[in-house]
């Protein structure tokens, strides 16, 4: 019987979504892939992310996963409207994420951050007007924001300034509902909030994801797990900073295996 959960994302920002899902499904069992030796895929072309996500989807079918959860908008953005892989359900991150950012903004202003990859493909724009045709959406790439994170340079006064800088124009214009559209931006919200104030609704995709994947168990399409509960993290390249940066980004959730692999 397939077990465990899939889950997958250019380097360690997918954390920040495995550990929102792990505490939401408590008795389940994940499997998560970072891609750390060929991030960033930010500033990649579709094509080359399109290859990469194929390899990782095959590694997590090999792995014996029930679903596949893409928490790598970049990547999401080259699988956007795909259901399945090979029989196995396939989950992105955009489609929860936008329809997340409509059921709370209030003035149907909604500002989009991402990578390069991602802004430039305007997967959120067009999901949110198709969704809600009369909303006024902003798209800004943030690309030096997956490095600081990678750095672990969180609640710092450079990151700030960066975010500053990227941020002016949604400020300007009172965009009050963000979509955080990147994995790595959960970790320094705030950074974000510092510059956008207390007031600003930032959307992410971890909560909407989990809303989407309960879905799943509802209708009977997943069957919870039993047995011994395994928080699996596999990257394709595993250095003592990344080892460090995984724990605290997953505390107090568990790993309980971390290894190198080769896809
Ligand atoms: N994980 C990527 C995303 O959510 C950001 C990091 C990268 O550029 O690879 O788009």
């Amino acid at each position: 019987m397939r077990k465990a959960i899939g889950i997958f994302d250019s380097g360690l920002g997918g954390l920040t979504v495995l550990k929102v899902l792990a505490q939401r499904f408590p008795n389940e069992s994940f499997c998560y892939l970072g891609d750390i030796a060929r991030l960033p895929y930010g500033n990649k072309s579709p094509e080359t992310i399109r290859r990469y996500g194929l390899q990782i989807l095959a590694f997590l079918k090999n792995q014996n996963v029930k679903a596949i959860i893409i928490a790598c908008n970049s990547a999401s953005t080259v699988f956007l409207g795909e259901k399945e892989f090979e029989g196995i359900p396939l989950l992105n991150v955009i489609e929860p994420g936008a329809a997340a950012a409509l059921a709370v903004t209030t003035d149907d202003k909604i500002a989009v951050l991402g990578t390069s990859a991602t802004i430039r493909s305007h997967a959120y724009r067009d999901t949110l007007k198709s969704m809600a045709p009369g909303v006024e959406v902003i798209e800004q790439a943030c690309p030096l924001l997956v490095p600081l994170v990678e750095e672990g340079m969180v609640d710092d006064t450079i990151t700030e300034q960066i975010a500053r800088r990227y941020l002016s124009e949604i400020k300007s214009k009172n965009f009050s509902t963000v979509i955080l559209g990147c994995t790595h931006y959960p970790v320094i919200k705030t950074d974000l909030i510092k510059v956008l104030g207390e007031d600003v609704k930032l959307v992410e995709s971890g909560d909407a994801l989990a809303d989407e994947l309960k879905a799943l168990y509802q209708d009977n399409i997943l069957i919870p797990d039993v047995g011994t509960r395994q928080i699996r993290v596999c990257i394709t390249d595993l250095t003592d900073h990344f080892e460090r940066l995984a724990h605290k980004l997953m505390f107090p959730e568990p790993i309980t295996d971390l290894e190198r692999v080769v896809l």
